[in-house]
């Protein structure tokens, strides 16, 4: 996959911020986050539940408004757009959500759910087109055409899934963001759905954001990753380089704490202090001090910056003095 910084993004997302509730104390979901994602990339979002990781894919999508920040598609500013380039764009960009069944209407048959898409959009119009369509679409998510007279509740927890998959592709999209796509799925059938998005992003040129907890299949899917904590970018970089030489504190941590560690990496399971701290009261400084094991003085005092340090490579973590991946 191309992470060529020559070609233009995508996707991205500059100085993104997002606040619930009262301004005089609002939770900070998501406080200055930026990042682009390359045509044709997988990125994964990772970090603890809490980390703000729905809430960037629910504002990338534009189901949620953003408090600051821009994000742009195509270099169009997602913001800006009104009425019916919103529409357009609405087919352009999907999501995958993590509940297949709450998702689906119990009501409709799924010609019905996948039809109602697709005249939204006005794409195959008329009965016999959008039959043909609906059929395709079965067939590429690797259901019989038969299935689309049924309703969601005759499927498999797996089935479902591929039918939201299903409904996703139906508006032909670039970018696709899933969200928590396999955690609702019984693990025998995860990865089936895993290769399922992979093959159909590689046969449709599929650009897609990967939220997940699960870092074996952000390891295996995802191009790059975006490492969060309390609503902050800690580390971003290639999947390879980041699960082999984790550079930031935290993206060691969670690392460690993964139920299958790469048994090639020798972490040194470091557990984390305490809690996550409250996103209405984050710590001054660096977030993740309260927790770090390598925290100094110094990391109280400013909000790191996140830093370029070369190979693709961020980091927002202003001690270069510490060696994560120690032997034991
Ligand atoms: N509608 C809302 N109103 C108030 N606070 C919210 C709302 N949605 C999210 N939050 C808060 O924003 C923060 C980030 O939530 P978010 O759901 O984005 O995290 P997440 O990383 O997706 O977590 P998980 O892994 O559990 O899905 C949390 O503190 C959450 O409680
Ligand atoms: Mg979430």
């Amino acid at each position: 996959m191309s992470t060529d910084t020559l070609v233009a993004p995508l996707v991205e997302v500059r100085n993104l911020q997002k606040f619930f509730g009262p301004s005089a104390k609002p939770v900070r979901a998501v406080d200055d986050v930026s990042f682009s994602i390359q045509p044709g990339e997988t990125l994964g979002l990772v970090g603890e539940s809490g980390s703000g990781k729905s809430t960037i894919g629910r504002a990338l999508l534009r189901l949620t408004d953003s408090t600051a920040g821009t994000i742009t598609y195509r270099g169009e500013d997602l913001g800006a757009a009104t009425g019916s380039r919103m529409r357009t764009l609405r087919s352009k960009l999907q999501m995958i959500f993590q509940d297949p069944y709450a998702s689906l209407n119990p009501r409709m048959r799924v010609r019905d759910i996948l039809g109602e898409a697709l005249r939204v959009h006005g794409l195959a119009p008329g009965k016999e087109a959008t039959a043909a369509r609906i059929a395709e679409l079965l067939r590429l998510v690797g259901l019989p055409p038969e299935h689309a007279a049924r309703y969601p509740h005759e499927f498999s927890g797996g089935q479902r899934q591929r039918i939201g998959v299903a409904r996703a592709l139906s508006v032909q999209p670039e970018f696709i963001v899933a969200d928590e796509p396999l955690s609702a799925l019984d693990v025998s059938i995860q990865s089936q759905v895993v290769n399922l998005l992979c093959d159909l992003r590689d046969q449709l040129s599929l650009t897609m954001l990967f939220i997940s907890h699960d870092l074996d299949v952000v390891e295996y899917l995802c191009d790059r990753v975006v490492v969060l904590y309390l609503g902050r970018v800690m580390e971003i970089a290639p999947t390879e380089e980041l699960f082999s030489r984790p550079l930031h504190p935290y993206t060691h941590a969670l690392l460690a704490a993964s139920p299958k560690p790469d048994p090639t990496l020798k972490l040194v399971h470091v557990p984390l202090k305490g809690d996550m701290p409250s996103p209405v009261n984050p710590p001054t400084g660096c977030v993740f001090r309260t927790r770090c094991p390598h925290a100094i003085d110094a990391c109280a005092q400013t909000r790191p910056e996140v830093r370029d340090m070369g190979a693709g490579r961020f980091k927002a973590c202003i001690r270069d003095d510490i060696e994560l991946t120690a032997m034991p």
